[in-house]
């Protein structure tokens, strides 16, 4: 049956750092799972008379956010103190993954997880997960419930790591390779190469899932690159053959389309232009990036790059991509560039499906795509209710939710043409 969604329906027309351009209708027609059209009211009724109508009023309806880079088992250590990147790793990060050798333990945080991402708009992720494989049959047994297209891998590590969270360069192979072939493409679940950073594979694990990547190139390959400057340095001492942090993926078959690199933030110019000219992707995690004290992402790259959006929760401070979209605002302001508020959605939504390199299938509502949809009450609170009086455009109306909201404006969630 189809059901005809009305209220200020917003879709983007092409890439909005490079000329593109945002578009708000009056309602959105969901059939079979996806978008039949978006357009006036009165034409959208006259092509399915049947259809069941829900009325949002003055609610945003968009395209689900996409949180292009996030920890899943990390859902329980959000917010914990005190700590840079290796120390919080060690500290709280470690401990915390090493539970997931209980299934039961991944299952519960799985199904936490995917709950609180649902009930902050989220409709889609691109998850790591922990090096035992039964986190991954979690997520991807707590997407497949809930109807989600997601992506996620089997983290591998092999140095670096406490006893109890290291593979081998060998099991890390088989095990991914067991994984993908299981669920790579069964449903809307995607499975991705997962290394977990160079500081934690050896040469020759970062060989082996170079290797399994050529033998199924159309995976995403997804790793964390120059997050923090004590990282680079160590990870100089670990690979003193290499030109740079890259290079360590470089060098062993991880650079191409579909590597997807979270952070990237203390880029050399070599880095820069390799990874345009391998037509790799980068995501931008601010909450975690001011949070973790790791730097100020350069949204310049934008413009050569395919560049997605994440909250990297339990790195990052929040489940919402509104409060990511406010973090990135301000980060981009410390650099002296004012992001618009269409582009912030932009990031959220098509530039991180572009990141996923999913951008054919969700993501933006245009037809044809799936129906993953968030409805955002513009009004939420009273601080946000205020500033709206005034705004004299969609834009203004958008940007104090934008800047202050969070679950609290997800009205209502469709994930594949269905209500939440
Ligand atoms: N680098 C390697 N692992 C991690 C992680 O779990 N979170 C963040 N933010 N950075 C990392
Ligand atoms: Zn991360």
């Amino acid at each position: 049956m189809a059901n005809l969604l009305l209220g200020q329906v917003l879709s983007f027309e092409g890439d909005l750092f490079a000329g593109g351009s945002a578009r708000v209708d009056e309602a959105l027609l969901i059939e079979d799972g996806r978008v039949l059209a978006v357009g006036p009211a009165a034409r959208l009724r006259a092509l399915r008379p049947g259809a069941r109508v829900t009325d949002y009023g003055r609610d945003l309806i968009s395209a689900g956010f996409i949180d292009a880079h996030v920890h899943f088992p990390q859902t329980a250590i959000i917010a914990s103190w005190g700590k840079r990147l290796i120390d919080w790793l060690n500290s709280y990060t470690f401990p915390e993954e090493m539970r997931f050798a209980d299934p039961a333990y991944a299952e519960e945080v799985a199904g936490r997880y995917f709950d609180l991402a649902l009930a902050h708009g989220t409709t889609s992720m691109c998850s790591y997960a922990t090096i035992h494989p039964a986190s991954v049959e979690a997520f991807f047994d707590g997407a497949a419930a809930r109807g989600l297209r997601v992506f996620a891998g089997k983290t591998c590590m092999d140095r670096n790591a406490p006893e109890g969270l290291r593979d081998t360069a060998q099991s890390a192979y088989d095990d991914s390779k067991r994984l993908l072939e299981k669920w790579h493409g069964v449903g809307r679940l995607s499975y991705v190469i997962t290394p977990r950073f160079s500081p934690t594979s050896t040469p020759e694990q970062l060989a082996a899932l170079g290797a399994l990547w050529r033998e199924y190139p159309d995976c995403l390959m997804q790793t964390h690159l120059s997050e923090q400057t004590d990282e680079i340095e160590w990870v100089r001492s670990l690979f003193p053959q290499a030109r740079d942090y890259l290079d360590t993926y470089e060098t062993q078959g991880l650079l191409r389309e579909g590597a997807v690199y979270g952070h990237a933030i203390h880029l050399t110019p070599r880095e820069r232009a390799r990874l345009a000219e391998a037509g790799a992707s980068l995501v931008h995690c601010p909450t975690s990036n001011t949070f973790i004290g790791s730097g100020l992402f350069d949204m310049g790259l934008a413009g050569s790059l395919r560049v997605g959006l994440a909250t990297d929760t339990g790195g990052g401070s929040s489940f919402s991509m509104l409060r990511t979209m406010a973090a990135a605002y301000e980060v981009a302001q410390l650099r002296g560039q004012a992001l618009h508020p269409s582009q912030l959605w932009w990031l959220a939504t098509c530039g991180s499906a572009r990141a996923l390199r999913c951008e054919d299938r969700i993501g933006n509502l245009s037809p044809g795509m799936e129906a993953d949809v968030v409805v955002v009450n513009l009004a939420s609170t009273g601080a946000i209710e205020q500033a709206t009086r005034r705004a004299e455009s969609l834009w203004e109306q958008v940007f104090p939710t934008v800047m202050m909201g969070d679950d609290r404006a997800i009205r209502a969630v469709w994930v594949a043409g269905r209500p939440r």
